[in-house]
């Protein structure tokens, strides 16, 4: 497969070095913008800089966007798209019917992934079933299909929840240096924590997780006693909290 990346940032190196490291029968073309990645990219991997939006355009048969949401409309009025091209946009918040507006183009589709692009360990969710970025990214990482765009936008909120994830597991390996254990040690504990109850989650399905939950912090245990805690202030609300105040902001723009 041909790929143009629009928008060689954070987010789209990132999805560029996990799909070369999934060994993917794929080249990829590049935007000139931010020189300095899109070089980096061309020495570690091979990919064409291009010398406009548009050349890229041009080279490839499906386009990935990504540039930050108050770019997009400048991007699209750069390029002119072909009518069997497809474009995946990964930009978080603008939905297929302002794709195909702003690109004057059918054949739009969405994705959301993490930072875990980089090692082909991401989240992937992707909206609609049976698009480009489904059949692009579906080996990807772990797939979750939308059936429905406002569900995708749930999808976005996991994604940010994700960024969240990594400021707990800081705050939780700093605690437990400030006890006095070694960084290693404490990065260890937070992290492996976290892996084996994704692990065991998973290994307990079709048992519901609240049953899981129930089942370990049984009445009078240390993880019940601190389980209150988290609830007394509120540790497990903030979350719910977060997510709507995202969810509400999506549909805002929306
Ligand atoms: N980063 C993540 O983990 C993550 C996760 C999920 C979703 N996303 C989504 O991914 C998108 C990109 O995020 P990011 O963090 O990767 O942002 P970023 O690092 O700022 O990347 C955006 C890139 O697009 C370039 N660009 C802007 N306008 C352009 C144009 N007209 N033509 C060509 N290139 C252009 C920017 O160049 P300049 O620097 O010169 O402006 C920059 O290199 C966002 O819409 C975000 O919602 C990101």
């Amino acid at each position: 497969m041909r790929l143009g990346v629009l928008g060689v940032g954070d987010l789209t190196e990132k999805m560029i070095r996990g799909l070369y490291r999934s060994e993917r029968d794929i080249h990829v073309w590049l935007a000139p913008r931010n020189r300095e990645r899109a070089d980096a990219l061309a020495k570690d991997f091979g990919c064409r800089v291009m010398a406009s939006n548009q050349d890229v355009v041009d080279a490839v048969d499906v386009v990935l966007i990504g540039v930050r949401p108050a770019q997009l409309e400048e991007l699209a009025a750069e390029v002119v798209l072909r009518p069997e091209q497809s474009l995946i946009s990964v930009v978080a918040g603008v939905s297929t019917r302002e794709l195909r507006t702003l690109f004057r183009s059918e054949r739009c589709s969405r994705a959301m992934l993490s930072a875990a692009s980089e090692i082909n360990r991401p989240t992937v969710a992707v909206y609609p079933a049976g698009s480009m970025a489904e059949d692009l990214l579906a080996p990807f990482g772990n797939l979750v299909v939308l059936d429905q765009e406002d569900h995708f936008e749930l999808a976005t909120v996991g994604a940010c929840m994700n960024g969240w994830w990594y400021f707990l597991f800081d705050e939780i390996e700093q605690w437990f240096v400030s006890k006095g254990l070694a960084e290693e040690q404490a990065r260890e504990l937070a992290l492996s924590s976290v892996e084996d109850c994704v692990a065991y989650a998973r290994h307990k399905k079709p048992v519901e997780l609240r049953d899981v939950d129930v089942s370990i912090a049984t009445p009078s245990t240390f993880t019940a006693k601190g389980l209150d805690v988290l609830k007394e202030h509120g540790g497990q609300a903030a979350w719910t909290n977060a997510c709507e105040a995202v969810f509400e902001l999506l549909n805002k723009k929306a």
